[in-house]
């Protein structure tokens, strides 16, 4: 039986020979296809081997199969690259016309011109939101404030309830907030994460919570989904003029040092006093070109309200604070003199590689 195998593997490695002689001598692409349909045609010489394998002893059949499938795959590279050879020498003719190329090699690689520069796959890079995210945590993580995170989808309790926001508050109409259902909201501020903090840390407290806030709202400087980060500072003896320097301090790192701020009075349920924040910025006009120089809002803050205090189990005659939240799309857009909060969304990479 053994002998068998021997005999038959014999026979195809002299059939690999034999094939590997004569394609040696072969000289154009004629010669090429009609030795492929000698040995590999539909009734070519292994072709038939191969369909011999089937009616060998099941036991040699294994061997046999693998042995022959050996020779045909060899076979196949080997016609390949004879016919590589081939279109290079066409090639190199036409070069040699064209220009003085004429020590182009005629092995099988000649067509691959080994000087040309490589593709360069394009590299991505983090979101220009992102961007800005890390650079304002990076802020305030200097300054020892923690990172904080909470859900998309908030109670009301967590959105308006325990921040002081009267039942009959405008910003709870169904036309400014998503209700997902009766009780439960996508938070329209990042200002719940002031409670959930509260509820499980005793002071002194300073987080940073950055995340996505949702509003009914959309126009070239409003999108129903845009980011925000909310800051927290409690602790005893904490004074407005500690948040009037922590935001100066912020403000400078982020814009330089020559930025002018102002706060303006203003009204926040869950803060009192309250205040935004302008920034007097100095942009080049994208379509003039000229300087100019406006007031521009850029965050909401203002001592935490007793009542905050209150439901968080907090003792407001002993502790003090400050909050504040900030848009950071809204900073982006300053930054980078962006026209339109739409293209941070619109994942066109024609904007998002400028950053
Ligand atoms: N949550 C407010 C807003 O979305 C901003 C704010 C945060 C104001 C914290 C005061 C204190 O507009």
């Amino acid at each position: 039986m053994a002998k068998t195998v021997q005999t038959a593997s014999g026979k195809i490695e002299a059939l690999q020979q034999e094939s590997r002689a004569e394609i040696k001598s072969i000289a154009d692409p004629d010669a090429l296809e009609e030795f492929r349909v000698k040995w590999l045609g539909r009734k070519g010489i292994l072709t038939d081997v191969l369909r011999s394998v089937s009616k060998a002893p099941p036991e040699e059949r294994a061997a046999l199969g693998k042995a022959a499938n050996q020779v045909k795959a060899t076979l196949l590279e080997e016609i390949e690259a004879k016919k590589i050879e081939f279109d290079a020498n066409k090639g190199k003719v036409k070069h040699a016309t064209a220009t003085s190329a004429a020590s182009f090699s005629t092995t099988a690689t000649a067509t691959v011109d080994f000087s040309l520069p490589g593709r360069v796959p394009p590299r991505g890079h983090l979101h220009l939101i992102t961007q800005v995210t890390d650079e304002i945590v990076d802020i305030f993580s200097e300054l020892g404030y923690q990172v904080a995170t909470g859900p998309d989808i908030e109670t009301e309790y967590y959105n308006f309830d325990s921040l002081n926001t009267p039942q009959d508050h405008p910003a709870r109409d169904s036309h400014d907030t998503f209700y997902v259902k009766p009780g439960d909201v996508l938070r329209t501020h990042t200002s719940p994460l002031q409670m959930r903090v509260m509820e499980k840390v005793k002071p002194p407290v300073a987080v940073i919570a950055p995340g996505r806030v949702y509003r009914v709202d959309y126009d070239a400087s409003h999108s129903p989904m845009f980011f925000q980060i909310e800051g927290l500072l409690v602790d005893e003896g904490v004074t407005f003029a500690d948040l009037k320097g922590t935001l100066h301090h912020f403000i400078h790192k982020l814009f330089g040092k020559d930025v002018k701020l102002r706060f303006r009075p203003h009204f926040f349920p869950f803060t009192e006093p309250s205040a935004e924040v302008d920034i007097l910025w100095t942009a080049k006009d994208r379509n003039t070109g000229e300087t100019k120089s406006q007031w521009l809002e850029i965050l909401g803050c203002g001592m935490v309200h007793p009542e905050v205090f209150r439901s968080a189990g907090y003792d407001y005659e002993r502790y003090s604070g400050f909050a504040f939240g900030l848009g950071i799309d809204r900073i982006a857009m300053v930054k980078h003199s962006i026209p339109n909060i739409h293209y941070l969304f619109e994942n066109d990479l024609r904007f998002l590689e400028q950053f």
